[in-house]
């Protein structure tokens, strides 16, 4: 009964997200994009904006060229640099409340998943005033955001191209997905410049998480001809480069790659959901604090690996574009091989295998949870047993 319930609110979720109207952004490529986006600003006709960022980045030396850059093409600009990770609904009500006292026009996003999510919240609520809980829920925005242009600077969260935000409630913590088409950024830039100094944990944390959106997506029951293309050409950028960008950083063409494979990842996964990795992931986060791409690829390969039988052919799919297995290689065996090589580039990156003290009495909470999320929410390929999830997150405290 439960598992019924499960899929037909699945499906529900499914064709809403396949129906919600986007408006594709502007997408600026290569090095030095970040600065042609901020020349864009200016042709555009803004005169004001705010650069939404976190500390780390606004004191790195990192914004001086876009600072420069809107100088020159006469924009004036504001900054608000007060973004943590997993932002909160406070922090996002300040970023506002420096749109509203600067008289900012328009905002740019420079920073990671938490700073993008952030940016997209506080041009919505600049238009949408309201409480956090006025937007829980799928479209709650009524009127369309100021005008945002997200710079990335990690190449993973595929934020800048997704519908949504997840903002975290100041006082009972709890995160809360907010879903509306109207927060896809208008202009993006994927600039190799801008995360060549990205350090490699983070690298590699991201990459996985990355690798994590396209495989479930390429997985979901809801694909379509063209997220599956994107999620197969992510799929196939990620086995290029993610190593090489992870062990130098300051390979621009690698880290090019990795852009554009983030942004490919997010383009599937925004229209197709996620799986049960990201449902384990997300607890994880949770209750041990453990960083979402460490956690995505703690626990993808054993995930693909439970999925079993049912998804041989889509991992086997995956191999061919990633350059794995052989001619004459049956689906299972190709699929085996995908697994493989996943732990393999796990193990290059040195990704930590066991999350910081997760106790047994943790292991039930979880896998409630895990199964309640993924259950209810994505079109996984087939639905796992409490006893075998049990199996999947236990394993992580042997590991
Ligand atoms: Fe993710």
């Amino acid at each position: 009964m439960k598992i019924l319930y499960f899929k037909l609110r699945a499906v529900v979720v499914t064709w809403l997200m396949r129906l919600l109207p986007r408006n594709p952004p502007v997408v600026f490529k290569g090095v030095n994009s970040a600065l042609t986006l901020c020349e864009q600003v200016a042709v555009l006709g803004y005169s004001k904006v705010l650069i939404a960022t976190d500390n780390f980045l606004g004191s790195s030396g990192i914004l001086d060229g876009i600072k420069a850059t809107l100088s020159k093409n006469g924009v004036e600009f504001a900054i608000y640099d007060g973004i943590l990770p997993d932002p909160s609904f406070d922090k996002v009500q300040e970023g506002e409340a420096a749109i509203r006292t600067e008289r900012c026009q328009a905002v740019i996003a420079v920073g990671g998943g938490s700073v993008l999510d952030a940016a997209k919240m506080m041009a919505m609520l600049h238009t949408n005033p309201g409480t956090l809980e006025s937007f829980d829920g799928i479209q709650k925005c009524k009127h369309p955001g100021l005008p945002l242009f997200a710079i990335p600077t990690t190449a993973g969260t595929g934020s800048e191209i997704t519908l949504a935000a997840v903002i975290t409630d100041p006082v009972s913590h709890r995160k809360i997905p907010i879903v509306d088409s109207k927060m896809i950024p208008g202009y993006i830039a994927l600039d190799a410049e801008i995360m060549k100094g990205m350090p490699p944990g983070i690298t590699a944390a991201t990459g996985m998480d990355a690798l994590t959106h396209a495989v479930e997506s390429y997985l979901s029951k809801a694909s379509s001809a063209a997220t599956e293309e994107h999620a197969r050409a992510a799929v196939r950028l990620i086995f290029k480069y993610q190593v090489r960008a992870f062990n130098t950083g300051g390979d621009l063409e690698a880290r090019d790659g990795m852009a554009l494979a983030a942004f490919y990842a997010g383009a599937a996964f925004t229209k197709t959901s996620v799986g049960y990795v990201h449902g384990i992931a997300h607890q994880l986060g949770r209750v041990c604090g453990t960083p979402h791409g460490n956690a995505n690829a703690m626990v993808l390969p054993e995930v693909l690996a439970a999925y079993g039988d049912c998804v041989h052919q889509r991992l086997a799919d995956l191999a061919a574009v990633a350059g794995i297995g052989q001619q004459g290689d049956s689906a299972a065996a190709m699929a085996g091989k995908f697994i493989q090589a996943i732990v393999d580039m796990r193990r290059e990156m040195n990704l930590p295998l066991q999350p910081k003290d997760l106790k047994a009495g943790d292991i039930p909470g979880i896998v409630d949870e895990a199964i309640a999320e993924a259950g209810s929410l994505y079109p996984v390929p087939r639905y796992m047993s409490e006893a075998e999830l049990t199996t999947i997150v236990n394993g992580l405290r042997a590991a």
